[in-house]
Formats: structure tokens, sequence, C-alpha cells
């Protein structure tokens, strides 16, 4: 993978040529993907679920994700990797926002952030990018706000929440936003929202009209096994794969299998 920078992708809108993000949390992880030709890695706070076992995103730290961003880092020297903002490290004060956010950058040698908000997030968006931290801005569904809106739903699909995910959009392009993701928002309305955009949107069940497509790591894989969102397709099915690898393991040491001659000094 070469070592881009944020105009990179917005030339990639501009030829026509799709964006691939996919969350990843470790560094074999990180060197697959970058290995496999994704181009953003995003260090998600997805991880909070995925990895740490947590009910949502909110309980996941400042600290925790930078160690998840460094790992990252370190398996795919050359990705263009972009980190999450966790709950609670931008809705403090702007100051604060600035200093937490530039901590992915300093010290996991992140490319850049993301955070989640629509147009009232812009002049924070424009602070970062003032202080030279790259932002990528994440509209629609805001999994942050889970306990606020009470469930996981389709957003936009009145015309009146159209009109303010379209307003949305248009205030984090003009912040300076280098990308825009898109969650959960029906196919036609984030297709006509990439048309209006210059900065590339980058979709999670927003449909294929976005410039490029994220997903996450444990779903692409098969690695979630009790249900599949209905934005993600299972490439693989490696939680099952695991587990039967794991129960073969645990049958040879128990038949007195493993280890064999071979594996023997
Ligand atoms: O944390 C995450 O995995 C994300 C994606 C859903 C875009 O923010």
């Amino acid at each position: 993978m070469k070592k881009w920078t944020v105009s990179h992708f917005r030339k990639m809108k501009e030829e026509g040529e799709k964006i691939v993000m996919l969350t990843t949390y470790d560094a074999p992880a990180a060197a697959l993907a970058a290995a496999a030709g994704v181009e953003l890695l995003l260090v998600g706070d997805s991880l909070a679920m995925t990895v740490l076992g947590h009910p949502n995103t909110l309980p996941l730290t400042l600290e925790e994700s930078l160690c998840f961003a460094k790992a990252v880092r370190r398996g795919a020297p050359d990705a263009f990797v972009v980190a999450d903002l966790p709950f609670l490290t931008f809705q403090i004060s702007p100051e604060e926002t600035v200093r937490n956010a530039g901590r992915f950058l300093q010290e996991a040698l992140s490319d850049a952030v993301k955070l989640e908000g629509g147009a009232e997030t812009a002049p924070l968006v424009a602070r970062l990018v003032d202080s030279g931290i790259p932002v990528m801005a994440h509209a629609g569904l805001l999994p942050q706000r889970i306990l606020t809106a009470g469930g996981y739903r389709v957003q936009g699909r009145s015309p009146e929440a159209a009109e303010r995910l379209r307003a949305d959009a248009r205030a984090l392009e003009e912040a300076g936003a280098f990308a825009l993701v898109l969650e959960c928002v029906p196919a036609e309305l984030a297709a006509d929202i990439s048309r209006s955009l210059t900065i590339p949107t980058i979709g999670i069940g927003a449909g294929p009209g976005c410039d490029g497509q994220v997903q996450v790591w444990h779903d692409v894989l098969g690695l979630f096994q009790q249900f599949t969102p209905k934005h993600a397709r299972r490439y693989a099915e490696l939680g099952k794969l695991t587990e039967q690898a794991l129960a073969a393991y645990v049958a040879d040491v128990k038949h007195g299998t493993f280890p064999g001659p071979e594996n023997s000094f």
C-alpha cells in the first residue's frame, strides 16, 4: 500500500474509483487488510463491541483506543489509518478535542481522526482541521448517541430528516472534513448527497451510490456469529472455522495425539 494524503481520496472520487475502508483493530489484521488492497484502515470505536465485549461503543476510553490504533500502525506502517474519536473525547471542549485528537497523530501515528455528528460538530471539525488534524466526518446513524436515539435506526427517511442530513453533509464539507461516512441512510438519499459533495462519501448501510464503502472486520469475515447486519455481506465463515479448529486442538490434546514427534524436542 502506498502512503497517501487526504487529497488522494478526493482524486479517487473525481476519477470515479470506489474507495474501500475496513475496520481493523490489531497488527495482524491491519497487515492482512493492507495486503488485500484495503485503502483506508479504520480503528473504529466499534472495537468496544467487537473486541472488548461491551454492549455499545460508549465505554471505550481514549487510552484503550490509542492502544489499538498503535497496533494497527505497527501492522501496516504505510497504510492510511483513521482513528475514531471515542465518546467523551470530543464533547467537552474544543481545546480538549484538539489535544485528544492530536494524540492519535502523535502517539499512534494515525493519519486522521473520525468523529460522529452533524452540522453541530462543524465548528469542531474546522478547529481540528485548522490545527492540522485531518478529519473524516460521520453523519446519519450515530452509534455514540444510541442512548438518546433509543435504537439503531435508518436515518433521513422523512423529508425533514433528509433535508437535515443534506445540511449536515454540506456543513461538514465546508468545515474541511476530507471525507464523510454515511451510516444507515436510504440509498437514494446517500447517492444524492454523494453527488452534491466534492469530498468522498463512505457508506455503511447507505447503498452503492456512495463514493466508497466501509465494513466491520467481524461482519465481513463471519466472526460475529449471532447475526449479520443487513448492511453487511459475509465473505468467509471464520467464526465457524475457528471453532472447528479449536475443537480439533482440544480433541488432539485429550487423545494424546498432540504434540506429535514433529512438535517435540
Ligand atoms: O466504529 C466503526 O466501526 C464505525 C463504522 C461503523 C463506520 O464507525
